[in-house]
């Protein structure tokens, strides 16, 4: 049984994803991130009977709870979840029928369960260990990162993930505490995050943690290969659709969309992003930075 028991994760712009999805019986999905399993329960109930889902998480305990939800609806040979990051999913394209898929899904960054119920520090509301890691079978821990990384290559992931503009006496905040005493909780961090904005209102921790995540998890790195990767195997008039929550991330998605489409492989649908209604963000604040685009095979 999962460790994530007490909290559910919303799915984001589930109503614009379905939508954009052009499912219908016997159609094949990959669902690249299925954290609470949310997204891939609707794609299953529009593509039976006949179809298949292909669903990825790299947190094993993610993997469990979808596993569980989706096998109390549906039938076992329906869908087939797999402990491993999406990057890699062209390994396990075996498993589907023809090899190829008809949708491509990813809804990036983290779910409820994992801010809320993980105890892996990726909240800094929470005094937990600062672990950061969404596969806990990964070695670099975020507390290993901060205890050893040079003031410059901090520096850089500050400004770059986070636009930190303090990015440089931050790196030397920490390399300065770290001699006194090593990182080991959330709260080393948020401490030196007060010293740097003694009197900020908006949490400036919000877009550090973020950034220190995204460093530890390699979130960004494989993003546009992984897009490309999936537009091999993907069936005629097949979609990509990716919802992102960092503006990095967003830029990559943008472009490689833009730049398969000079390439005569398909087309933009998006040509703006699509983000949740007023309504939405009320009923589901973490919808409140999501970006959503879609991508058409040839
Ligand atoms: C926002 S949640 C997905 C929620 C899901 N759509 C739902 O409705 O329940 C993101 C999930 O993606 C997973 N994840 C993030 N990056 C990943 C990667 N590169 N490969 C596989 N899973 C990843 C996280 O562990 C997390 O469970």
């Amino acid at each position: 049984m999962s460790n994530y028991t007490k909290y559910t994760h919303i799915p984001v712009l589930l109503d614009e994803v379905l939508k954009n999805s052009n499912l219908n019986p016997g159609k094949v999905v990959i669902d690249g991130t299925v954290g609470g399993g949310g997204h891939s329960f609707h794609f299953l109930k529009h593509i039976r009977p006949g179809g298949f889902l292909l669903g990825f998480d790299r947190d094993s305990q993610a993997v469990k709870l979808a596993d569980e939800k989706l096998s109390s609806a549906f039938e076992k040979n329906s869908f087939s979840i797999v402990n491993e990051r999406f990057e890699n999913f062209s390994k396990y394209i075996f498993l589907l029928p023809n090899k190829k898929f008809d949708l491509f899904f990813l809804d990036l960054g983290l779910s409820t369960m994992q801010i809320k119920e993980s105890n892996r520090g990726f909240s800094f509301m929470k005094d937990e260990k600062l672990d950061m890691r969404m596969d806990t079978r990964d070695n670099l821990t975020a507390a290993d990162w901060l205890n050893s990384a040079s003031e410059e290559e901090m520096e850089d992931v500050f400004k770059k993930y986070a636009q930190e503009p303090k990015s440089r006496k931050l790196s030397k905040l920490i390399s300065q505490r770290r001699r006194e005493k090593l990182f080991e909780t959330t709260s080393d961090l948020v401490d030196l995050v007060k010293k740097l904005y003694p009197y900020g209102r908006k949490h400036p921790a919000t877009r550090i943690f973020q950034a220190i995540r995204i460093v530890i998890n390699d979130e960004i790195e494989h993003l546009e290969s992984a897009l490309r990767e999936a537009t091999k195997y993907i069936n005629s008039n097949g979609r990509i659709i990716v919802i992102s929550f960092h503006s990095g991330e967003d830029r990559i998605v943008k472009w490689t969309f833009k730049n398969l489409e000079k390439e005569g492989r398909g087309r933009v649908i998006t040509k703006k992003p699509i983000i949740a209604s007023e309504e939405e963000i009320k009923e589901n604040p973490s919808a409140r930075s999501a970006k959503m685009r879609v991508w058409e095979a040839a």
